[in-house]
């Protein structure tokens, strides 16, 4: 039996880059996480006797909203619930069940990369039919609705167990517990030569995964130890917490220290991965060598060819804006195709529909393919493992290889995190209202060459989105970037990405800090981001 409750609307449920983020309890507030989920069946407008597929990273307070979620679907029309054991489903997992399912969507409970427990961040996101996250029209419809929501439908039973695989009825629905890994394992092996990697495992190479004691250990456990035969001890902090052990799931130099010095040390095995929250980011590390996300993406679409899923060539390659041009370079070479899109992997969804590009990645992180709609920090590490075991050099050499081929675009993005939202937001202002004489002033060494606050008209479905971050560019092509953050659940996060490409080999060896120098002073000047936030220093450099 289904039954309707009355409700009244927040007036904060704005998706951002990637769902509905707050902390817990914000969502613990009466109805809060009910009015959302209710605004995502209305917006979504299904077909009844449609599948669902519901899974989460395992923060504190999924298990709440996956009963919740699964008791609305019953209520809403459903007619299949496709549910990760546990709630547990990477957010690449839940993609690809989504496709493999024919499912009209699904609910990804997720904060990605932010901290869990008590006091950190939830985030409830909607993928749809492609499992990809909703564009820009859905999650618009969701929050309108959230704006006038009166009454959510639940059913009155509980929730079936979560941990016992199978299926059980509920309501007019149907609630199917999966493995939450099987499929995804299966998807890896048609992607990749797991016989070569098995022999690259066994030949001694060693390799070393961080969890970070959050969703993707059960999935390393499963592909790495088991499958690829990699010693028992190779994933680290691989079993999934609420709290993720009280750490911060994001894989970059500050956050996955324990990690980047191992591999910095005397001992450090020949390649070390980690990946977030949910399982869609990742990190990668070689012997003294930490390998930039864009300069990741450009080596990865370059070498895709080594591995069975990509042997005949790629389609083309996507970025977003803030991603280095790195990948430019090798979209050029292969003479493929290059688009550029505001920061979010919904952006990417429509050109992998429409097969005009294979590979896309970001400078936070992400890379993945048209294998699901989803960055796929797993599908990262493997495709680098499959490149590995076929050009049997290391990852140094690997990078040298690449930037004496291409040149090397250096990169730092600068984060300034939970500043005053005021100052963050007059910052973009007073740069905006500066854009238009911006053109021929001198920095320094530096002259301006264009300057322009992007938008994106989508060739696909020629949606155009504007305000997606400020672009100085100056004459040699080195370019700073300003952009607020949407992932952010505190304040405002500050992000200004640098970049400078570097033709000549006998630099490629600089440390980037030191090649970026004068761009870092440079972006101050123009962003007066010390008078305006009040910070000295950022609070992570990646
Ligand atoms: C999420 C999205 C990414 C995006 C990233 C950074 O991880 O899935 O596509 O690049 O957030 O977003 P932000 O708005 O915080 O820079
Ligand atoms: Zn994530």
């Amino acid at each position: 039996m289904s039954k309707t409750v009355a409700t009244r609307p927040y007036d904060d449920q704005k998706p951002g880059t990637s769902g509905l983020r707050k902390r817990v309890p914000h969502f613990q507030q009466p109805n809060y996480a009910a009015n959302f989920i209710q605004s995502i069946f209305a917006a979504a407008r299904v077909e009844p006797g449609s599948t669902l597929v519901i899974g989460g990273d395992g923060r504190f307070f999924n298990r709440e909203v996956i009963g919740l979620a699964i008791r609305m679907a019953a209520a809403n029309g459903y007619g299949r619930i496709v549910v990760g054991r546990n709630g547990i489903l990477s957010t690449p997992a839940a993609s690809n069940l989504i496709r493999k399912r024919g499912a009209s969507g699904g609910i990804i409970l997720s904060a990605s990369h932010n901290p869990g427990g008590p006091n950190g961040d939830f985030g409830i996101k909607y993928n749809v039919s492609n499992g990809g996250p909703a564009p820009e029209k859905v999650t618009e419809a969701i929050f309108r609705h959230t704006r006038t929501i009166s009454e959510y439908r639940i059913v009155e039973d509980a929730a079936p167990d979560l941990s016992v695989l199978g299926e059980t009825r509920l309501g007019d629905a149907t609630v199917e517990i999966v493995d939450p890994v099987s499929d995804y394992a299966a998807l890896m092996e048609e992607l990749f030569d797991f016989a070569k990697l098995r022999d690259l495992v066994a030949s001694g190479f060693r390799l070393r995964f961080d969890a970070m004691h959050a969703v993707t250990g059960p999935y390393a456990h499963e592909i790495l130890e088991k499958r690829l035969g990699a010693p028992a001890g190779t994933v680290i902090n691989g079993e999934p917490k609420e709290d993720f052990g009280g750490g911060h799931p994001d894989p970059n130099a500050v956050y996955a220290a324990e990690l980047i010095s191992e591999m910095m040390g005397p001992a450090a095995p020949d390649f070390g991965a980690a990946s977030d929250g949910d399982g869609d980011r990742n990190l990668i590390v070689g012997r003294g060598i930490v390998v930039s996300p864009s300069d990741s993406l450009a080596v990865l679409a370059a070498n895709a060819h080594l591995a069975p899923a990509y042997a005949k060539g790629i389609a083309g390659i996507a970025r977003s804006m803030p991603t280095s041009g790195a990948a430019d370079r090798v979209a050029e070479k292969l003479k493929v195709g290059i688009y550029e899109t505001p920061t979010g992997w919904k952006f990417f969804g429509n050109l992998l529909d429409a097969g005009k590009v294979t590979i896309c990645g970001e400078e936070s992180a992400g890379t993945g393919s048209d294998h699901v709609r989803e960055k796929d920090g797993l599908w990262a590490v493997l495709l680098w493992l499959n490149i590995l075991a076929v050009r049997r050099e290391s990852v140094s050499e690997i990078m040298a290889a690449h930037w004496r081929e291409y040149g090397r675009t250096f990169y730092q993005r600068h984060d300034y995190e939970e500043i005053d939202k005021a100052a963050a937001d007059g910052l973009m202002e007073s740069l905006r209202q500066r854009l238009a004489s911006m053109a021929g002033q001198r920095f320094g060494t530096l002259v301006v060459s264009e300057a322009d606050d992007f938008s994106y008209k989508d060739p696909v479905d020629g949606s155009i989105s504007t305000g997606q971050g400020v672009r100085i560019v100056f004459s040699g092509g080195s370019r700073i970037v300003f952009r607020l953050s949407g992932t952010g659940t505190q304040g405002a996060t500050l992000r200004v990405y640098i970049e400078r490409f570097e033709p000549d080999p006998a630099r490629h060896g600089d440390a980037p800090a030191d090649a970026l120098a004068e761009l870092v002073r440079t972006a101050d000047v123009i962003g007066e981001i010390k008078a305006r936030t009040g910070r000295e220093e950022p609070d992570v450099v990646t």
